[in-house]
């Protein structure tokens, strides 16, 4: 599969605007010195862009640039169609099935807005700038402010008993930054990199723009494979593992506590850093979920990504990368050239907020209203005729839902779509592009009655394509 990661590279390198329309692309020689590959990888890879209508070739000359290749990123302007269709070619670009409108919202992995405390935290931005009067006259350092380093610091050591200092703690502008910080320091072109299959697809994007080859490990309810995992990380020397091993998005899947200790064992024998993001840690249903991975790092070869953004307030976009100093240095000198610092007034009103005790009872209510939500929708989806199957989430925002034969994906996507229903095709979160007959939905963004309602015309839509 080398060539299909050489032709995402150019694509992406044609969507930066690198090579524009009728520009000459680098010779098959030239490019494989640059990429470190083979010549005929570069050339199965220009075959590709050739089949798929974004080079063509000009007799005794090379490759070159079709004129709408680096057209396809669907703007806001395009009618909801056009948009699909654009999202539905690209590989990937949840952004651009975000941009759609549609009264039943099972895109969106976030929380309805309804459910999260705003009366409340307006209530802190006031005191807030009561006890900080010069807040908006200041910086905050590119680390983040010492204050909430400090909190976050006995928060974990409360909660994990790990021991860790406010210089090992970088706050970020969610974790999407992070995830972005992190490919920036450890990625050079065509460096593997793991990534689950499928995975958070935005991280994908993140990794591909930056020239990563991607290599897949299939997520499954019971984890990962470890013996694969051992082989690829022997064969491939990949520069990192990213992983989201608790409520996964999009399945919902948690990796169980052998595999845990088993992976940190892995990632020292065979250097291969290990980023666990962990955005959805406290959305739990029944039970805790176990200890993060990082709990049983000694080393360092562990870096936690740890999201608030999702369930506190989406619109304050705070995350803390937690590691050791070789790691989280290089991570703040990024930092620092991305933005010089997240906002010190939302760092502030967030470590006020999360030091409350409204937050742990925020948290509580917010765990029974998901829980109801994901019932309500495995109950309709349960109820109708379709052989659908997934696993039920203990916790997180979706369900992985897999479709049977007789309806694909695509033609369930374009006729939902058409009624005002949206989800995430599968295949924008597998790093192979397939998983084309899996689709994320979202349980945790619309109402009971919209849920209801959502389900059973999707349940409808189905049927229908199913008799077709
Ligand atoms: C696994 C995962 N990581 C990161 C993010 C980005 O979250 P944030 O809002 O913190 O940037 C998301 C958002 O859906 C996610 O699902």
């Amino acid at each position: 599969m080398l060539f299909r990661q050489v032709y995402d590279h150019i694509i992406t390198r044609m969507e930066r605007g690198e090579w524009n329309a009728h520009d000459k692309l680098p010779s098959i020689r030239c490019l494989a010195l640059e990429l470190r590959v083979n010549r005929l990888t570069v050339l199965k890879a220009y075959q590709l862009l050739k089949q798929n209508g974004k080079a063509y070739v000009k007799e005794k000359s090379g490759y070159y640039v079709c004129p709408e290749a680096g057209s396809q990123v669907a703007d806001g302007h395009d009618e909801p169609l056009t948009a699909v269709s654009s999202a539905m070619q690209l590989n990937s670009k949840l952004s651009d099935i975000h941009k759609i409108t549609a009264s039943y919202q099972f895109s969106q992995a976030v929380i309805d807005p309804n459910l999260l405390p705003n009366l409340f935290l307006s209530e802190y931005v006031k005191k807030v700038f009561d006890i900080y009067p010069k807040l908006m006259g200041t910086y905050s350092t590119p680390q983040g402010d010492e204050e909430l380093r400090e909190f976050l610091c006995q928060y974990l050591k409360r909660h994990f008993r790990i021991h860790l200092q406010p210089s090992e703690v970088l706050i970020t502008t969610g974790s999407q930054q992070a995830i972005d910080l992190v490919g920036r320091i450890f990625i050079r072109p065509l460096d593997a990199i793991l990534v689950e299959q499928p995975t958070y697809s935005a991280a994908l994007d993140i990794f591909r723009a930056q020239g990563a080859r991607l290599i897949p490990v299939a997520i499954s309810p019971e984890g990962y494979d470890l013996d694969a995992v051992e082989m690829l990380m022997k064969q491939q020397r990949p520069r990192f593992f990213y992983m989201n091993p608790t409520f996964h998005n999009p399945t919902g899947y948690t990796l169980p506590t052998n595999q845990r200790k088993q992976l940190v064992e892995l990632a020292e024998r065979y250097r291969c850093v290990l980023i666990e993001d962990d955005a959805f840690y406290d959305i739990y249903f029944d039970e805790r979920p176990p200890q993060p991975l990082f709990t049983y790092d000694t080393e360092g070869w562990v870096v936690y990504l740890r999201s608030f953004s999702k369930y506190v307030a989406p619109g304050l976009r705070i995350c803390a990368v937690f590691g050791r100093k070789p790691v989280i240095d290089p991570l703040i000198a990024a930092k620092a050239l991305a933005d010089n610092g997240t906002p010190l007034v939302t760092q502030k009103i967030f470590l006020h907020y999360f030091q409350s005790e409204r937050m742990q009872q925020h948290l509580e209510k917010l765990r029974i209203a998901l829980q109801i939500r994901r019932d309500i929708m495995e109950g309709e989806l349960a109820a109708a005729p379709i052989d659908w199957r997934w696993t039920s989430p203990k916790g997180g925002l979706n369900i992985w839902l897999q479709l049977p034969d007789t309806v694909p994906a695509a033609a369930l996507f374009h006729e939902s779509l058409r009624q005002s229903i949206s989800f995430v095709p599968g295949h924008i979160c597998d790093p192979l592009h397939d998983m084309q007959s899996w689709i994320r939905l979202c349980y945790s963004l619309v109402n009971e009655e919209q849920l209801h309602v959502g389900v059973q015309r999707l349940a409808d839509i189905a049927q229908r394509i199913q008799k077709r």
